[in-house]
């Protein structure tokens, strides 16, 4: 007599097996396999992440639950069908990739699937996730954070990625301590995992305009919260984690994780230039005004010393002047 929730668990395990069985040993899963395959995916990784392929016909999981003997009613609360007028159950999660997403415990508690073939239709979305269910509360999760938790714990640090294939990627290039938010903006739940088990995240976002945005966003949030160490790491525009360790191999994605971090202060210097035309010069002053503010959140005054030898050279400006501004500043905000 296991709780309920047990079984929701229990329904997911059993989900997760059938879809990985229907990828790996089916010839309705060869297309996706192939697909996962010129990603650059082995049968290890496909196996470590528990990949799946939800077939076409939508009733496929329904029926195999249902000669399993789970009941209607307990089906429904999985969040894996959705209801007709009649009262019929359909398959949520059809002829797309199934990635398992597990919480703290490693437990399967929702799926996203994505799409992969050219003739998919436009308006579908390309990742469509589980609703939020007893099980799943997406606030509260963040994907492979069971499975990275030793390395997080060996390192000292976490990866934060922007998504399934990034964490992925990355674990096949041998950095296994990536988690990823899933697309959403960072929540305060996401933090308080992240809190408990390191004070050190590498934020590692897409290269494009959104993943900067959301850069910016997670680091105010991680920043809010105190003692996290924040650094950033950067991708060229329009390519993201995955993308970069495709095009450069592993080794060269290593030495970035490595050696190719930005301090989150450098990020905000350039992150608040972009925006400016700084040969204005009440531009240019708001923004040596606005990097003065962000210095006071520096507490090392080796770091300080840096920026300030940068900005007095960017800007033609005495350190002297620039610390006296910088004082006066901090006498303000005391
Ligand atoms: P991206 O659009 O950057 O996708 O969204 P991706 O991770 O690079 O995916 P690939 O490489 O094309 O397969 C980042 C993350 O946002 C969530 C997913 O978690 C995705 O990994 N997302 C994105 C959704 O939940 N739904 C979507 O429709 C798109
Ligand atoms: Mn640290
Ligand atoms: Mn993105
Ligand atoms: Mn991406
Ligand atoms: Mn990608």
């Amino acid at each position: 007599n296991d709780s309920a929730k047990e079984k929701l668990i229990r329904v997911h395990e059993e989900s997760a097996e059938l879809f990985h069985h229907i990828l790996l040993n089916t010839t309705i899963g060869e297309e996706a396999l192939e697909y996962l395959t010129q990603r650059g995916l082995t049968r290890e990784v496909i196996d470590t992440f528990n990949i799946g392929f939800a077939p076409r016909e939508r009733t496929m999981l329904h029926q195999y639950l249902v000669g399993k003997n789970y009941e209607q009613e307990l089906l429904k609360k999985t969040g894996l069908f959705v209801e007709k007028d009649s009262g019929e159950l359909l398959d949520r999660f059809y002829n797309r990739i199934i990635f398992p997403i597990r919480n703290q415990q490693g437990k399967t508690v929702a799926f996203s699937g994505r799409i992969f073939q050219q003739d998919a239709d436009d308006s579908a979305p390309k990742y469509l996730n589980s609703p939020e269910t007893q099980l799943f509360n997406k606030r509260t999760v963040l994907f492979n954070f069971d499975l990275a938790r030793p390395s997080i714990r060996r390192e000292k640090e976490v990866i934060l990625f922007e998504g399934f294939m990034d964490v992925i990627g990355a674990w096949k290039a041998g950095i296994t301590n990536g988690i990823a938010s899933m697309g959403t903006s960072l929540t305060n739940e996401q933090i308080h995992l992240i809190d408990r088990t390191t004070d050190h995240v590498i934020i590692a976002y897409d290269g494009d305009s959104a993943g900067i945005e959301a850069t910016k966003r997670a680091s105010d949030l991680l920043a809010a919260e105190t003692n996290f160490d924040i650094d950033i790491i950067r991708f060229a525009e329009g390519m993201d984690p995955d993308e970069y360790i495709k095009k450069n191999g592993a080794d060269a994605f290593k030495e970035l994780i490595a050696h190719g971090r930005e301090t989150l202060f450098g990020f905000k210097m350039s992150y608040y230039r972009k925006s400016l035309n700084l040969s204005n010069e009440s531009e240019r002053l708001g923004y040596i005004e606005k990097i003065l503010s962000e210095l006071l959140s520096v507490t090392s005054a080796v770091e300080r010393e840096l920026y300030f030898k940068q900005l007095a050279t960017e800007f033609d400006l005495s350190i002297d002047s620039l610390k006296e501004q910088f004082q006066q500043k901090f006498h303000e905000s005391r």
